[in-house]
């Protein structure tokens, strides 16, 4: 198969330190990709794109709470892959984290991705792009509605980029990097070792300065940062409808997904893409609109749950409302009290039957 030539001579590399702040209090326990996405962690999505593409060596450069990866994946057998991790006593940063796996690295061409990132992305099409223009460099770029929170890079007629400007107040495009960068290796050895280094601050800068190849390959595919709440939830939705794709969610899309050790009961409602995680109870009458429920959570009847974050273990009161909210492991949330706009309750709080309210206009 074509497909599979180019990929196989390719290392992927996945950064996966970062502490995922916007996600506390979830990342106090888990970090970020292995937050349950659609029923499995978060990276499990992204290992079996990988996976798909043909590329089987995978090096995930880790920090915050390294363990945790290697506890679940292992070494990456079972999905058809080989896994290995390097681990950075003090968080070395983006380029740092790259800079640090490169003695494991065994082919020319290195595909490294953001490990945060739900996409869509032909990745093969990526790599026909990096080796067509001959690149040192070449970025998965994608065109966002509000481009301030992301690198901007404009590029030229020919795709090749002119500039990198990490989260400016000012972008000039709406074109923004989307977290998959081809590297040659060589290039990888010029990124100082053994101290913090962000590849977007300081190596693309660096790198465009020097006027090394480095180009853009465009598309209109899925895309999204998981990195808040929002995103998060919307992003779970979408895997579930089936509108981002996943190789693990193949035929089982639908309005709702339900593990097949939890308990909904009948006339509890599940619409625009919740999750109900492992050993998880739905009471009757329950509504969860667009809603992640990690595993061992118990909803009482008549609870009405929106685009919130659920995690593991939380009891939600009967004819309690949420929406917009985090709900951090173990909480308790009594009957008839209403969280919302963005509050997050930290793990193991109790608050009491009635305990919160909103008048109806707040
Ligand atoms: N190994 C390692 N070490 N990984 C790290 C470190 C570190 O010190 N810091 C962050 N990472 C990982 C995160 O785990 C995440 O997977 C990825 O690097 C990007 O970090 P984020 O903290 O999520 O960055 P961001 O979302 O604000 O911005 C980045 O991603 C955007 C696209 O999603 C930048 O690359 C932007 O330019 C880009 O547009
Ligand atoms: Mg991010």
């Amino acid at each position: 198969m074509i497909q599979e030539k180019i990929p196989c001579s390719t290392d992927a590399v996945i950064l996966v330190g970062g502490k995922g702040t916007r996600l506390r209090p979830l990342t106090l326990s888990t970090p970020k990709p292995m937050l349950p996405t659609a029923g499995v962690p978060f990276l499990s999505h992204l290992l079996a794109r990988i996976k798909a593409a043909g590329i089987t060596h995978v090096v995930m450069g880790t920090s915050y709470k390294a363990e945790v990866f290697e506890e679940y994946f292992g070494d990456g057998s079972e999905m058809g892959l080989e896994i290995e991790y390097v681990v950075e006593e003090q968080a070395l940063g983006t380029g740092g984290g790259i800079r640090n796996v490169y003695d494991r690295l065994r082919h020319d061409t290195v595909m490294v991705f953001n490990g945060d990132v739900l996409g869509g992305t032909d990745l093969t099409k990526v790599l026909d792009t990096h080796a067509a223009k001959d690149a040192d460099l070449t970025m998965h770029l994608v065109r966002v509605s509000d481009p301030r929170a992301f690198g901007c890079v404009p590029t030229d007629a020919e795709g090749r980029v002119l500039e990198f400007l990490e989260k400016t107040e000012d972008p000039p495009t709406n074109q923004i990097n989307a977290g998959i960068y081809v590297f040659k290796r060589e290039l990888i050895a010029t990124i100082p070792p053994g101290r913090p280094v962000s590849v977007e601050r300081e190596t693309f800068p660096r790198l465009l300065e020097e006027g090394r190849r480095v180009f853009g390959y465009v598309d209109q595919s899925y895309w999204r940062d998981m990195g808040t709440p929002d995103d998060f939830v919307r992003g779970s939705s979408d895997l579930v409808r089936g509108i981002a794709p996943s190789p693990l969610l193949e035929g089982r899309t639908g309005e709702g997904l339900i593990d097949d050790t939890a308990g909904v009961s009948d006339g509890a409602w599940l619409l625009g893409g919740s999750v109900v995680g492992r050993g998880s109870e739905i009471g009757g009458g329950a509504r969860l609109e667009s809603t992640v429920v990690f595993d061992g959570v118990k909803v009482e009847p008549g609870a009405v749950i929106e685009n919130s974050i659920i995690g593991a273990g939380v009891t939600i009161g009967a004819n309690a409302r949420i929406s917009d909210c985090v709900i951090g492991e173990g909480a308790k949330i009594g009957a008839r009290c209403e969280l919302k706009g963005g509050m997050r309750v930290w793990p193991g709080v109790v608050i009491p039957d009635n305990g919160v309210r909103f008048s109806s206009d707040a």
